[in-house]
């Protein structure tokens, strides 16, 4: 949530801070702003809207300057607009942040009282407000840095500027990531590697409670009693290519059409397609030895937690207990150390993801994470990594990150499994092999289903309620269909277990709220086609997603009926994933949404 960028240049910064946001935009497009310093003067553009509007204004009223700090905003007090935008200014001192002043109302009451006028509706302003009533005091820019670091609390990174020092950054970090570029003569900060990556690979990040002080001499880091710090600089893997559209119309499209490749990818690093084996995990988890898994991930990340819980718990018999996280942190929960627990996170930096983890380490569980940035905070706070290899996701709608976080699972069940006797050689054998053929069978599935799904999308389009129905694995799915659907068709949806249906939502059933029912010809499939008769027998309209062998079976009818392979239950969730993620995006496409960055959300929530 939000973008952060600084630098204190040898040249001109505002474009090199425009490239820098653009690379942020994941985290936030509601409003961007950007300050520099020039002649003693520190001076703003700000604008309401995506990242292109503010470079509008720039290019009609340019910011020379060789130090500046830019911002890219996902609203969290004050509508979006341009007064809200950050940076905020106050006497002098400018301000950037992401995240939230849990005591800005309190603060801001006592600023109020003591005379101090505010412009916006944010938290963030206090800051700033803070920052100049303590050099009015007498204090110095370092002393009043941190006597408002001492003031504040919540989760923050914040960077500030002073109008009368053009050769300093100030920055803190308390939640949300920040990480300090070191290039020649010049020095960089920004909220992720990836912003920095055209400009230096040496990186520092910081961790909770530092205080950076920038300089064009490098960076010195402070706690916040003004303690020196040591933090090691390392080498980022983050690649200054900025991704493309290649020949498709939205990232999401790209997305769901590199999934064949990219998951055999993922699957090269956890089996061997030689042998038909899981390759030995050799981490700080033994599978083999804990007494079971806690699993805490949000939204789309949950989703495939739950479909790897049924992994874990059918294949490896190891007892998992999921949450959301914003649940699971605050439910004390009570865990042994004999546990490991798992966080799944595409980004790497979910601030409820994140604080269950830490619940999880205090407990003095082993920590695994699931992760697509092998450099973010929950990669960096595990002992075991399982990078998911799914390259740069950009649509904020996440659809390769889920398919290769259930590859990756279903790989750590089956291993977790050989591990502890309950799944055998030649068991291992057969799945693996299915798990090695998923990529082609992927590609087939992709070609053959996008003119059906595109034809019935423009049906769904006209409903404004949808249900989706599955059991077992296929019960995750049909939360993970209704949720790519919402949020960027914004048509209301809801995934239910099909056996609950007869417990209410089939009140709902009537000829304007299709049902989509995902069953493969597993071991549930007799179960699901009964409920799908309850859903006819009430006029209901099914869109029925299915395999060859399914669609034979049911003798329904149906809106429609798609008929996938038939595939092994190991593969069925990534394979069931396709059709899900076309229908939701062939929708939101004739309902002219914007695809890739729908409305309210943000891609990294570093926020609760
Ligand atoms: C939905 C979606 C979100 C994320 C969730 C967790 O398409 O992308 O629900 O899955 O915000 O994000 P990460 O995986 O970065 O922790």
């Amino acid at each position: 949530m939000c973008g952060i960028v600084g630098i204190v240049g040898r040249g001109p910064v505002a474009s090199r801070l425009v490239d820098a946001l653009r690379r942020l935009e994941y985290r936030g497009y509601d409003s961007a702003g950007i300050a520099t310093i020039c002649e003693g003067r520190m001076d703003r553009r700000r604008a309401e809207g995506k990242l292109f509007n503010l470079e509008k204004k720039l290019d009609a009223e340019p910011l020379p300057g060789t130090i500046g700090i830019a911002h890219t905003r996902w609203a969290t007090h004050g509508v979006p607009n341009e007064t809200n935008a950050h940076p905020h200014f106050v006497a002098g001192v400018a301000v950037v942040h992401n995240g939230i002043i849990e005591n800005f109302s309190e603060l801001k009451d006592e600023l109020l009282a003591e005379g101090a006028v505010f412009e916006s509706q944010t938290d963030t302003e206090v800051v700033a407000h803070l920052l100049a009533k303590y050099t009015r005091q007498g204090m110095d820019h370092r002393e009043a840095m941190l006597a408002m670091l001492n003031r504040v609390s919540g989760a923050y990174a914040l960077v500030v500027m002073f109008e009368d020092d053009p050769d300093t950054i100030m920055a803190a970090r308390f939640g949300p990531p920040l990480a300090i570029g070191h290039g020649r003569g010049e020095m960089f900060l920004g909220s992720d590697a990836i912003a920095l990556s055209p400009f230096t690979n040496e990186i520092t990040y910081l961790v909770d409670g530092d205080c950076a002080i920038m300089t064009h001499k490098g960076v010195e880091i402070i706690d916040y009693e003004g303690k020196l710090l040591k933090r090691q600089s390392q080498i980022s893997q983050a690649t200054a290519f900025m991704v493309d559209k290649g020949n498709h119309r939205h990232f999401m499209e790209k997305e769901i059409y590199e999934q064949p490749e990219i998951i055999s990818h993922a699957l090269g690093n956890y089996i061997d397609f030689a042998a038909h084996t899981v390759k030995k995990n050799d981490t700080a988890i033994d599978f083999g030895k804990v007494s079971g898994l806690a699993i805490a991930a949000c939204g789309t990340a949950y989703l495939s937690g739950l479909i790897g819980k049924y992994w874990f718990e059918r294949y490896a018999r190891l007892p998992v207990e999921i949450d959301v996280a914003s649940e699971f942190r605050y439910r004390e929960l009570p865990l042994s150390p004999s546990q490991a627990a798992l966080f799944i996170s595409q980004s790497g930096e979910t601030a409820d993801t994140l604080a269950s983890l830490r619940y999880c380490k205090d407990q003095g569980l082993k920590i695994g994470a699931v992760v697509n940035v092998r450099e973010s905070t929950i990669a960096r706070e595990a002992d075991a990594i399982f990078p998911i290899l799914a390259g740069p996701e950009i649509g904020v709608a996440s659809t390769k990150a889920f398919t290769c976080q259930l590859a990756v699972l279903a790989a750590l069940a089956i291993g977790a499994g050989r591990a502890r006797g309950t799944v055998n050689a030649d068991d291992e054998k057969a799945m693996v092999k299915h798990l090695a053929e998923m990529p082609r069978i992927m590609s087939r599935v992709l070609n053959d289903i996008q003119p059906e799904i595109e034809g019935l999308s423009r049906e769904l389009s006209r409903f404004k309620d949808v249900l989706y129905l599955g059991r077992g694995t296929s019960f995750p799915l049909a939360m993970e269909g209704a949720l790519k659907l919402k949020e960027i068709s914004y048509i209301h949806a809801e995934g239910y277990a099909a056996g609950e249906l007869k417990h209410g939502p089939i009140a709902l059933i009537d000829e304007n709220m299709p049902v989509i029912v995902i069953a493969p010809h597993d071991r549930f499939f007799e179960k699901t086609v009964s409920n799908m008769q309850e859903v006819a027998a009430r006029g209901g309209r099914i869109i029925f997603i299915t395999d060859e062998k399914g669609a034979a079976a049911s003798k329904l009818p149906t809106m429609a009926t798609i008929a996938l392979p038939n595939v092994d239950e190991i593969i069925a969730p990534m394979i069931f994933s396709l059709p899900i993620q076309l229908l939701a995006y062939h929708t939101a496409v004739f309902m002219g949404t914007d695809v890739d960055q729908p409305r309210n959300l943000a891609k990294s929530v570093t926020v609760e």
